[in-house]
């Protein structure tokens, strides 16, 4: 097959047969991720594009596969799916991309043809999955259901149906703000339309988590005028705070008391569920005497949720009430409200306050976003600097310490809400050297890098 190839390249080292060796994040098993040596990924098809990523990111939803709440994962599998980079070969069939480009890459991957694909129903491709039609959403480093991909953590990354899953980079975007829009921005503003949030609208976020953090801008770009987050981290919700957005500690007051007395007793008219499957239990506070109460029933949607675990000491473990957010969003909303739920749930998992949310005339949304579908237009207003994505990343450790990261990350630390690894190498823009980085422009968060 003909390809072309970037005349620049890094050098690494040689396995046998001079196989070309490159670091990534490797899934093991439940409980066990590490740093490994994999071969360079090759073209495969024609469509395919090999991209040399210069910066990835951390995910929750990565941490449901290592917890345990997302089952189905290979073990060797490449994790991430988060990842700007440069292009360094693509398949005869790829026009519109020449090695040297610079990109981001959507997490989803779609065919770009089929009908799902041409109506922006990326991750419902008809074509992308080798499981076929049915088989669901393709994403790079996720379970074999999911496309059987491997991932973006790390230095280089083979790219299905390249011609439409790339998306090109202005050099006004640094690397920092780009890898925001791989996924995290997108889901945000993805569960903003679910949500159907419009002029003057009052919105409940569930989870500080970089989705609803992104949430905050996206909701309010949006047309939100009351933006509300609900989280029960102090570092998560001083982070909403500077963005403007009204915090409530579910570990300090009862979520759907706090909504109702905050919007004259009705509830929001929308709600962001921004937390899906390893929701957490209020573990002080008014709420948690409630949430003692379902502590059987919240054992039994664990174990659905989670049915293998392997926890080491508080790291890798799965949330221990899962429908907790499902519960407060649907009691939190007012009536005939909607609710956009972007929190990831797998398969398994079966409870969903249905009758609570009939008897109040809710509509529901859900599901994987359609990444490729929004990207465009945030890269424009990243751009032209109507919103600066640069605070939310807070940690950028070295990629040989990532296995440390992710924990830290999964453990939620205090200062962990976005972990951003740099692959470093040419072609990336440092964090910071964007035209609007660090304006805070729609998070209005200031500060941006610390380094961790
Ligand atoms: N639909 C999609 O396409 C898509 C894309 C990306 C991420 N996601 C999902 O979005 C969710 C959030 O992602 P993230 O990266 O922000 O994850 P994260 O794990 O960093 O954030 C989750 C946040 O929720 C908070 N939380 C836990 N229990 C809660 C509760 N009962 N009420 C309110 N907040 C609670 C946690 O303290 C944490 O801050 C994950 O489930 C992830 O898998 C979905
Ligand atoms: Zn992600
Ligand atoms: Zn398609």
């Amino acid at each position: 097959m003909e390809t072309r190839r970037a005349v620049v390249r890094p050098r690494h080292p040689r396995g046998t047969e001079g196989v070309i060796i490159v670091k990534a994040v490797v899934w093991h098993g439940i409980g066990d991720i590490r740093l490994d040596d994999v071969p360079e990924p090759k073209v495969q098809e024609a469509t395919d594009a090999i991209v040399r990523i210069t910066t990835s990111a951390i995910c929750g939803t990565d941490l449901h596969f290592v917890r345990g709440t997302m089952p189905g994962m290979a073990a060797g599998r490449i994790l991430g799916h988060e990842a700007v980079g440069v292009v360094e070969e693509v398949g005869s069939g790829v026009r519109n991309f020449r090695p040297g480009d610079r990109v981001v890459v959507p997490s989803t991957v779609g065919c770009g043809s089929c009908s799902y694909c041409r109506a922006g129903y990326f991750a419902q491709c008809d074509r992308a999955n080798p499981g076929g039609p049915q088989a669901g959403t393709v994403f790079f480093g996720g379970p074999e259901a999911a496309g059987g991909l491997d991932g973006l953590q790390a230095e280089y990354a083979r790219v299905p149906y390249a011609h439409v899953g790339l998306v090109p980079l202005p050099d006004s975007v640094d690397d920092a703000q780009a890898v925001l829009l791989s996924d995290i921005y997108p889901t945000a503003w993805f569960g903003a339309k679910l949500a159907e949030v419009g002029t003057g609208d009052s919105v409940a976020i569930f989870g500080g988590g970089p989705v609803g953090q992104a949430a905050v801008a996206c909701a309010r770009l949006q047309g939100a005028t009351r933006i509300i987050l609900v989280d029960g981290l102090q570092d998560r919700l001083e982070l909403a705070a500077r963005q403007h957005a009204e915090v409530v500690d579910f570990n300090a007051e009862d979520p759907v008391v706090a909504i109702r007395d905050l919007t004259g007793g009705s509830g929001v008219d929308r709600v962001i569920d921004a937390v899906g499957v390893d929701a957490q239990r209020p573990a002080h506070g008014p709420a948690a005497e409630q949430a003692d109460e379902r502590a059987g029933q919240d054992r039994r949607e664990s174990r659905q949720a989670a049915p293998e675990s392997r926890p080491r000491g508080d790291t890798w473990v799965p949330g221990n009430a899962p429908s907790q957010a499902a519960r407060w969003a649907v009691q939190a909303v007012a009536k005939a409200g909607t609710i956009g739920t972007v929190g990831v749930y797998p398969p398994q998992v079966e409870t969903y306050p249905f009758g609570q949310a009939f008897m109040k005339n809710l509509t529901l949304k859900t599901g994987n976003c359609n990444h490729r579908a929004y990207l465009p237009h945030l890269v424009s207003l990243v751009a032209t600097g109507a919103l600066d994505p640069t605070p939310l990343v807070t940690r950028w450790p070295d990629p040989v310490d990532a296995i440390e990261a992710y924990a830290s990350f999964d453990r939620r630390e205090s200062g962990w809400a976005k972990v951003a690894l740099e692959f470093g190498g040419e072609g990336g823009m440092p964090p910071g050297s964007g035209e609007h980085a660090g304006s805070g422009a729609a998070t209005t968060a200031g500060g941006s890098r610390s380094t961790g």
